[in-house]
């Protein structure tokens, strides 16, 4: 027997978008859309087309481009919106229109000025007036949670009557529990159930996180009946953000004996998503995100660390490749013990022996005391006895970095980056260009040293007590990734210099897996 299906349909361009600090360009709109096609997702909420023109192009865009999920725009209960959110995903071969309308005595009085009966009837005229656009129409009682039950049960009578497809319970504003949540979903399913076509109708759960119970409240409506869930990559969404894509989508597979449903999400399509999110919005990923973090599937600790290696299942319940994550599960630091340190310089192509390890490990305690993470250029260092690391370590130094962004329209920013090489008489000087000048500078400097690095992190905190800047940059080359940091009084020179560190460090590596080949 086949686990019922939970529809994933995501917001991330819809409610995330509308969150301060993560709008798109449409361009980077058709990234995301891209990513979630990849994902397998049912249904891309791809906006709000009557927000504004550029909305409405994004949703067209989006609609005409992706083939596979149904291509949603949200839209007010009113014609206007219904006709613009139709217009926008007439392009799509599966097409769906969202409206909504408040239901909750906040709602009704404060903001829409309406009586039950007045919303009631705009319900029943207008939920039929989006049917006779498309084929598949949903229906949410905004702020369905704070609605009176009888009244709720009206609202979506009146709905499904009218012909919706799904009816959406939202959260609107985070406020309720998960045990609440299975409730009301077997109370309304219950209630609704004599209505004809009713056993036709998806219901579905849209969380909001203001109490951090997004997720939760999200598989609790699972528990009471809802199919399909209304979430968002890294949970971005208003306020606190939406139920988090990554987190819903894991918890339903990993505890699939629980649930006993599934979704058709390709799950190694997860990171990459969280990744494409995180740049196309410049918004990094927290490094302690379930799922998709940096610590997600890290382990530091001895204990830990010779556990997992061992066997991964004593500290780990799932596969960092079940969701697309690169493994490199083994941090080395000041807490990792000799299991990790052996396997990890194995892992780098040299045949040592555990004695040989053992007369290691002082050194590699002393580095680990004054350093955040040992990164495998310390460990290069440390095993062929040159362990003097000064974050440039490397052949390669930077001499010189300019910048321009200042640039009238039709000028790109650009960089110019002059580099030196330790074994080369001469400096190299590059000029490229790029997004922005920073991105223009990455650009330079692969261009110089020749190694195709990818940004894939860079943070940059500012220290004030020391007057400088240190920079983090985490660098894809094909399948791997390198670390590379750096301290310089200046925002730009401590970014390329951490991005130098990463490339010296790919270059090492490289050379020392050449070397032992
Ligand atoms: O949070 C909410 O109520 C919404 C609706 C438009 C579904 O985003
Ligand atoms: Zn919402």
């Amino acid at each position: 027997m086949t686990e019922p299906h939970v529809k994933i349909f995501d917001t991330t361009l819809r409610d995330g978008e509308q969150a301060p600090g993560f709008s798109m360009s449409t361009d980077g709109k058709l990234v995301i859309a891209r990513a979630l096609r990849d994902l397998n997702v049912d249904i891309i909420e791809a906006g709000f087309a009557a927000a504004s023109p550029g909305d409405a192009r994004a949703v067209r865009a989006v609609a005409e481009e992706i083939d596979g999920p149904t291509i949603c725009s949200l839209a007010r209960l009113n014609e206007k919106d219904i006709d613009a959110a139709a217009l926008a995903v007439a392009p799509a071969k599966n097409r769906r229109v969202h409206t909504f309308i408040g239901t909750s005595p906040t709602h009704r009085d404060a903001k829409l000025k309406m009586s039950r009966s007045e919303i009631l009837e705009r319900i029943s005229h207008l939920v039929a007036y989006a049917r006779s656009a498309v084929e598949d129409v949903e229906f949410s009682p905004e702020d369905a949670i704070r609605t009176e039950r009888d009244y709720l049960v009206e609202a979506v009578t009146a709905a499904i009557e009218a012909g919706a497809t799904t009816i959406n319970i939202p959260d609107t504003v985070g406020y309720t529990t998960p045990e609440e949540m299975t409730d009301l979903f077997k109370f309304l399913i219950d209630s609704v159930s004599h209505i004809s076509g009713a056993e036709n109708v998806t219901f579905s759960v849209h969380c909001h996180d203001d109490l951090g119970m997004a997720v939760a409240n999200s598989l609790a409506a699972v528990r009471g009946g809802a199919r399909q869930i209304e979430c968002a990559i890294n949970g971005i969404g208003e306020r606190a953000g939406n139920c988090s894509m990554e987190e819903a989508v894991m918890a339903l597979t990993t505890r699939k004996d629980y649930f006993g449903v599934r979704t058709q999400i390709q799950t190694p399509k997860i990171y990459p998503a969280s990744v494409a999110l995180s740049r196309v919005t410049h918004n990094p990923i927290p490094r302690n995100k379930a799922i998709v973090g940096k610590n997600a599937f890290a382990h530091e600790a001895g204990i830990h660390q010779h556990g997992v290696l061992a066997d991964k299942r004593t500290y780990e319940i799932m596969d960092a490749e079940a969701v697309g994550m690169p493994s490199n599960s083994i941090v080395l630091g000041k807490h990792s013990g000799k299991h990790a340190l052996a396997a990890r310089i194995r892992s780098l192509g040299f045949d040592i022996t555990d004695q040989r390890v053992g007369d290691l490990f002082p050194d590699f305690k002393k580095l680990a005391d004054t350093a955040r993470e040992v990164t495998d250029a310390d460990l290069v260092a440390l095993v062929t006895g040159n362990s003097e690391h000064d974050g440039r370590q490397g052949p390669w130094r930077v001499r010189r970095v300019e910048l321009r962004a200042d640039v009238d329209d039709d000028t790109r920013p650009f960089a110019r980056i002059t580099l030196k090489h330790d074994e080369q008489e001469e400096r190299q000087t590059v000029i490229s260009e790029g997004e922005g000048p920073i991105d223009a500078a990455f650009a330079a400097v692969c261009a110089i040293t020749g190694v195709p690095g990818r940004i894939a992190v860079l943070d940059l905190h500012h220290v004030a007590d020391e007057g400088i800047v240190r920079a983090e940059a985490v660098i894809e080359v094909g399948e791997d990734r390198y670390t590379g940091t750096a301290r310089e009084v200046d925002v730009a020179d401590a970014a390329v210099a951490a991005f130098v560190a990463a490339i010296n460090l790919a270059a090492g590596v490289e050379a020392q897996r050449r070397a032992v080949a």
